[in-house]
């Protein structure tokens, strides 16, 4: 299906501007009708991967940016985030389930899971300096 509309946002990775972007992407959704828990569903796995730039691309230095990029089909919103830190050394090991590299116990490993769970597909690519992760939700 053709794109509808688009738009893109660029934030500081810092902590306070973590429920602005989940709430800007929320607010973009609504046009193609979702409901209310579609709308929670994207707001989770918004919310977890910027956290995850915030945390672990810049580790935690409230410095560096991050870039956001939505798009919409009829029935569907796509959302790609993208940061410019550390990177994932072995993407299929971080989506596993409880894996986390931060030791504290602050971490649960579940940001991945989360993503995947609420949306219809979660796509990593990462290398040193640029991870993107792309999220799909549909509304049909
Ligand atoms: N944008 C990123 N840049 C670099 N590493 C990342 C990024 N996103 C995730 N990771 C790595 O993938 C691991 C798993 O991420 P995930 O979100 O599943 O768990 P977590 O962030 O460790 O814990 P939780 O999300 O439950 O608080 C992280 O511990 C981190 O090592
Ligand atoms: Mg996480």
């Amino acid at each position: 299906m053709s794109t509808i509309n688009s738009m893109k946002l660029t934030i500081e990775a810092k902590s306070q501007n973590e429920s602005f972007a989940r709430s800007v992407v929320a607010a973009f959704f609504v046009q193609i009708n979702p409901t209310l828990e579609q709308i929670e569903d994207v707001k989770t796995a918004v919310s977890e991967a910027v956290t995850n730039c915030i945390v672990h691309a810049y580790n935690g230095a409230q410095q560096g940016t991050i870039e956001i990029a939505c798009s919409l089909t009829e029935d569907t919103l796509t959302v790609e985030i993208c940061d410019f830190g550390i990177g994932i050394e072995n993407v299929e090991q971080a989506m596993k389930p409880f894996f986390t590299t931060t030791s504290t116990g602050e971490r649960s490993g579940m940001g991945f899971t989360v993503m995947q769970a609420f949306c219809d597909n979660v796509c990593v690519t990462s290398s040193k300096g640029h991870t993107t992760v792309k999220l799909v939700k549909k509304v049909a």
